[in-house]
């Protein structure tokens, strides 16, 4: 199981709204001048007042050690923490905030950056934007959006970031995919491809981004990885031998928890590695962003992975 996070009890010290139904929330703690220190692309764990755990990106600079800066796009279709950030949230408030941690990293090298943001998804490409910047590093950032007036972010990118490494797209689908297909066709040597979004951008990044060597894109999905298959019921047989089958339209760690197997689980999205445990046989269907593709060889995350007929997990 994944290491427990330090979880502080920080001060919402400024909030304010922006293009695109964004708000910004800054959280300094109340009596600290220094917080944990972390890498662009970091998130950390916001816990939610009425139970549950939101993950969001850090956007502000490493370098700065007093505050955390997030983005909250309200989503309309959410499961409340958009809301209760958008609506509950006040200036003073104390809310538990885990320490950093960050599971999408710059590539290693030297070679020149790609940063490519669907919508709100520019939020852990900012920090590393200006982390590349600081570093010298030859870096573009390519945001694409619905409608440049309500551009998530705008206004902290170009505070923050030179306009001329920064390209707004708002065409529409059908020409994302288009510029997409050119900006990705060529890969440069020693290249590194970072990418964030909606499902519908990162299906079309990766598809673009075919060419481009292993190890040299890193991604951050919103949501669990889809690999397109409807979800099929499919049974886990515990180390006592009991099988604990998992319908279609249930997740492994809602059937196990029924079945009464006692598991920590934070994000329910597959991303933080709470609920990780022991795989032991059988075929998986990963769907987290938690592991490594060595690491899901022998480890399952059942907030969002699923198996093919029955797989033993180390339970
Ligand atoms: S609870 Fe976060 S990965 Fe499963």
């Amino acid at each position: 199981m994944a290491a427990p996070r330090l979880i502080m009890k920080l001060e919402v010290a400024a909030l304010r709204d922006g293009p695109g139904e964004v708000r910004i929330v800054e959280f300094a703690h109340p009596r600290r001048p220094t917080l944990p220190g972390f890498a662009p692309g970091a998130h950390v764990d916001v816990h939610l007042p009425f139970g549950g755990v939101r993950q969001y990106s850090l956007i502000g600079d490493p370098a700065e050690t007093g505050r955390y800066v997030i983005a909250v796009k309200r989503e309309a279709q959410g499961r409340g923490g958009s809301a209760w950030v958008h609506e509950g949230l006040a200036v003073g408030d104390l809310v538990p905030v885990s320490a950093p941690r960050n599971h999408f990293a710059i590539p290693p090298g030297e070679g020149p950056a790609l940063l490519l943001a669907g919508g709100i998804g520019a939020t852990p490409l900012i920090a590393m934007a200006r982390a590349l910047e600081a570093q010298g590093a030859e870096w573009r950032l390519h945001h694409f959006v619905r409608d440049r007036a309500e551009a998530p972010l705008r206004h902290e990118i170009a505070a923050v970031l030179p306009a001329a490494r920064v390209t707004l797209h708002d065409a529409g689908a059908e020409a994302a995919r288009r510029t997409l297909a050119a900006l990705l066709a060529d890969p440069p040597p020693d290249g590194r491809l970072m990418h964030c979004g909606p499902p519908g951008f990162m299906a079309a990044v990766a598809e673009a981004a075919q060419g481009w060597p292993e190890g040299s894109v890193a991604s951050e999905a919103f949501q669990p990885l889809d690999d397109g298959a409807p979800p099929a019921p499919f049974a886990i047989r515990l180390r006592d031998g009991r099988e604990v089958t998992v319908p279609a339209d249930r997740s492994a760690l809602d059937a196990l928890r029924e079945a009464g197997v006692a598991l920590n689980a934070a994000c329910e999205n597959g991303v933080c590695g709470t609920c990780e445990c022991g795989l032991l046989a059988g075929e998986a269907i990963h769907r987290d962003q938690a592991l490594s593709p060595m690491a899901q060889a022998r480890r399952f995350i059942p907030c969002v992975s699923r198996g093919r007929g029955v797989i033993a997990l180390d339970l």
